[in-house]
């Protein structure tokens, strides 16, 4: 409870660290990384036709990472394999959400959550990802959920030639993006 000018608020909050998308998807990678035994790593939350190289080393520099590898030295090879349903698999996975035991009153990794209620707001990624996909018209469920799948299986190839200037940092993400949004809200 806190005074704010007049009737004193109760508010609950809860701050989930490292669930945010940044580090999400990037311990998605790392867990990915882990589960390989070469440094060619295959995303299925990467467009099939994609691929790409980044340090290893980038992926341990969070305090959310899981434990590093001895040798951090190497380059990884990301090979897009453009497959939601196993893309929605690895977030789940992230999430936890067994960890509640079906309990009412928890969301998501076993952390405390009461009721909701009333709007609810999302922003920055939230809006960039959405106003991306052409999403912001309030779809539907089921009309988001599958724009969504559709996007994550074009090739890579079509998803650069259609893409709009200065996007090329971010594209690469979008699918994943978008599958954390709907897995988190819906779940
Ligand atoms: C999931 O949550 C349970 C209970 O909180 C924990 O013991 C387990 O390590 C978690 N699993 C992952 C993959 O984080
Ligand atoms: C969003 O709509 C625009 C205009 O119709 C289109 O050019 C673009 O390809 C769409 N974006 C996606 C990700 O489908």
């Amino acid at each position: 409870t806190f005074r704010l000018y007049g009737p004193d608020p109760t508010v609950y909050t809860h701050s989930y660290l490292c669930f945010g998308r940044d580090q999400a998807l990037s311990r998605l990678l790392a867990e990915l990384v882990q589960a390989s035994t070469g440094l060619l790593i295959r995303h299925p939350c990467y467009h099939s036709g994609y691929r790409g190289t980044l340090a290893l080393a980038s992926l341990y520099e969070s305090p959310c990472a899981p434990a590093a590898p001895p040798d951090l030295s190497q380059n990884l090879t990301v090979e897009g394999t453009g497959n939601p349903g196993a893309c929605v698999e690895a977030l789940r996975k992230l999430f936890n959400f067994s960890s509640c035991d079906g309990r009412e009153d928890c969301a998501f990794a076993g952390v405390y959550q009461p009721p909701v209620q009333g709007q609810f707001y999302a922003f920055s990624n939230f809006y960039y990802t959405f106003n991306f996909l052409n999403l912001t018209s309030k779809p539907s469920l089921s009309g988001a959920n599958a724009t969504i799948w559709e996007f994550c299986l074009r090739p890579w190839k079509l998803v650069e030639a259609s893409a709009p200037p200065g996007q090329d940092r971010w594209l690469r993400d979008y699918c994943a993006s978008g599958l954390y949004i709907l897995t988190l809200l819906v779940e």
